[in-house]
């Protein structure tokens, strides 16, 4: 792909008025968002999954702000055009709008264009006080895994009709606080597609079907780079086979054997 134009907010909300899905991954270093940018990701999520997939806990509640910033840079430094949106991390933003402010703050500062918070009702002041300060607001609805202790493990939400009809209100809310965007995670498609169509700002799913205004997924997973069971609704998009892991054990035995390096290539 060629040189694209920069992705603005003002962009995405014509790529969504005009159909075009948007296609979003999460992204954690500069080499991945050089590549990722210039594959034509429109936005690159520094999530908070770094705290399971690049420092190996079991949630993402230890994660820190100093990790989100650190991230946020590399990322910021690798990447030309996408939109950069960068998650708040468990504890950065449940005490109130004043801490929330002031971490993203540091965000933005880092290169982050946008935050992305989890959960619905509690939010929507804070996320009200945030976009009155000039911070793009991505809201994080349905199974947000902050709350995974909370919510009794890794479940689909909205199952029921009281359910499905919070998840239809607190996006309401959070439209009506100011959200630019929201992230909805492992909800039923119908469920997905109804509040999609309900609402005016760009909904990204992430197991919650195609009806969405765009998808999302873990960066690792779609590479088939998982240390357990990956959820039901990733797609390994590197194929089996000649995947990383094949690459570097075809590396492993050529060192062994003596054929890595190549005299004739690689002696000085
Ligand atoms: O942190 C993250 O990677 C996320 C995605 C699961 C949407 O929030």
């Amino acid at each position: 792909m060629g040189i694209r134009k920069h992705v603005t907010l003002h962009r995405l909300k014509e790529m969504h008025a005009s159909g075009e899905r948007i296609a979003m991954l999460t992204c954690y270093d500069a080499t991945f968002a050089h590549v990722l940018d210039r594959a034509g990701v429109d936005v690159l999520l520094v999530g908070d999954s770094l705290g399971t997939v690049l420092e190996g806990r079991a949630t993402t509640i230890p994660v820190s702000m100093n990790a989100m910033v650190y991230h946020t840079r590399c990322v910021a430094r690798g990447n030309r055009s996408a939109w950069i949106i960068a998650d708040m991390p468990f504890g950065s933003y449940q005490a109130g709008a004043d801490l929330a402010v002031q971490n993203a703050v540091r965000l933005m500062r880092a290169g982050a264009h946008m935050i992305k918070l989890e959960g619905g009702g509690w939010t929507a002041p804070i996320v009200r006080t945030l976009v009155d300060r000039g911070i793009p607001v991505c809201a994080h609805l349905g199974f947000t895994p902050q709350s995974v202790n909370a919510l009794g493990g890794y479940r689909v939400q909205g199952r029921n009709e009281p359910a499905a009809r919070a998840l239809n209100e607190q996006t309401a809310e959070l439209v009506a606080a100011g959200a630019a965007m929201l992230v909805l995670e492992m909800v039923p498609a119908k469920v997905a597609r109804e509040l999609t169509q309900a609402t005016s700002i760009p909904v990204i799913g992430i197991g919650a079907g195609v009806g969405c205004s765009g998808q999302v997924l873990v960066l690792h997973d779609m590479l088939g780079l998982t240390r357990t069971e990956p959820p039901r609704f990733v797609r390994n998009f590197l194929g089996t086979g000649e995947g990383i892991e094949s690459a570097v054990s075809r590396y492993v035995a050529d060192v062994k054997e003596g054929r890595f390096p190549d005299d004739a290539l690689h002696g000085f």
